[in-house]
C-alpha cells in the first residue's frame, strides 16, 4: 500500500498523537451549519477519525455515514455518539472501495484527501464524483502545508501531504465541479497551517 496504512493511523491514535484533531467540530462546519449553506440531507464523512463532524451533523439531522477504515477511529467516533445519544452511520471501510447504497446529496471532505499518499487521490477523487449525485456538493478543506523541501526539491512530505490547489483543480476538474471564483477563505487549524474552504458542486 502506498503511503500511510491503518496501522500507521491506529497508532496514532493509540498514542493520542492525533494532532489533526480540533477536539470539537470544525468551525467551518458550523459556519455551513449556521449559514443553512448545508442543510439536512444524506451525507457522507470520509476519513471521519475522531467523529466531532460525524456527531454535530447527526445532531443537526443530517442521515450521515461516517467512513474510516483504522478500528480506533471508528470506536471513538461510535463511543462519541453513543454518549451523546446520537444516531449515524460509521463504516469501517476503505475510501477507495466503499459505495454508498445510494448517491449522495454532500460530502464532508476535512482531512481525508491529506491524510492519501499523493498516488491515490486520482483514485479517491473518482470515488467522491461517484459517491454525489448531480447537483450535489462536495464541501471541501483543503489542507495548506507548504513546505520547502516540496519547492526546492520536489519532496513528497506527509501526511499531511500539502493539498496545492492547481492539483486540486486538476483532481476536480471545472469540467465536473462548479468552482466558485477565488480568492477562497481559509481555516486557520490549531496544530497544522490552514485550509482553503471550497464547496464545489456536482455537475
Ligand atoms: C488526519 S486524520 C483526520 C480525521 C478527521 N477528518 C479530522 O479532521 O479530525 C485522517 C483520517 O483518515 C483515515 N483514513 C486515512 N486513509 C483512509 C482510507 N484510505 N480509508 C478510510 N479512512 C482513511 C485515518 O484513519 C484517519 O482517521
Amino acid at each position: 500500500m502506498t503511503g500511510p496504512t491503518p496501522d500507521f493511523w491506529q497508532n496514532l491514535f493509540d498514542q493520542n498523537a492525533t494532532r489533526w484533531d480540533r477536539g470539537g467540530c470544525s468551525p467551518q462546519l458550523l459556519a455551513w451549519l449556521d449559514s443553512g449553506a448545508l442543510a439536512p440531507c444524506r451525507i457522507a464523512v470520509p476519513g471521519c477519525g475522531g467523529g466531532w463532524e460525524v456527531a454535530e451533523l447527526a445532531r443537526r439531522g443530517f442521515e450521515v455515514i461516517g467512513i474510516d477504515y483504522t478500528p480506533a477511529a471508528v470506536e471513538r467516533t461510535r463511543a462519541l455518539l453513543a454518549e451523546q445519544g446520537l444516531h449515524a452511520e460509521v463504516v469501517q471501510a476503505d475510501v477507495l472501495q466503499w459505495q454508498p447504497a445510494a448517491p449522495l446529496d454532500a460530502v464532508y471532505e476535512q482531512t481525508c484527501l491529506c491524510a492519501l499518499h499523493p498516488d491515490l487521490w486520482t483514485g479517491y477523487a473518482q470515488q467522491l464524483h461517484r459517491w454525489v449525485r448531480p447537483g450535489g456538493t462536495l464541501f471541501a478543506l483543503f489542507m495548506q502545508m507548504v513546505r520547502p523541501g516540496a519547492v526546492q526539491e520536489g519532496l513528497i512530505e506527509g501526511p499531511p501531504y500539502h493539498c496545492d490547489i492547481n492539483a486540486m483543480r486538476a483532481l476536480f476538474p471545472g469540467t465536473q465541479w462548479h468552482w466558485p471564483k477565488p480568492p477562497y477563505p481559509q481555516v486557520k487549524h490549531p496544530n497544522l497551517s490552514h485550509e482553503l474552504v471550497l464547496p464545489l458542486t456536482r455537475i
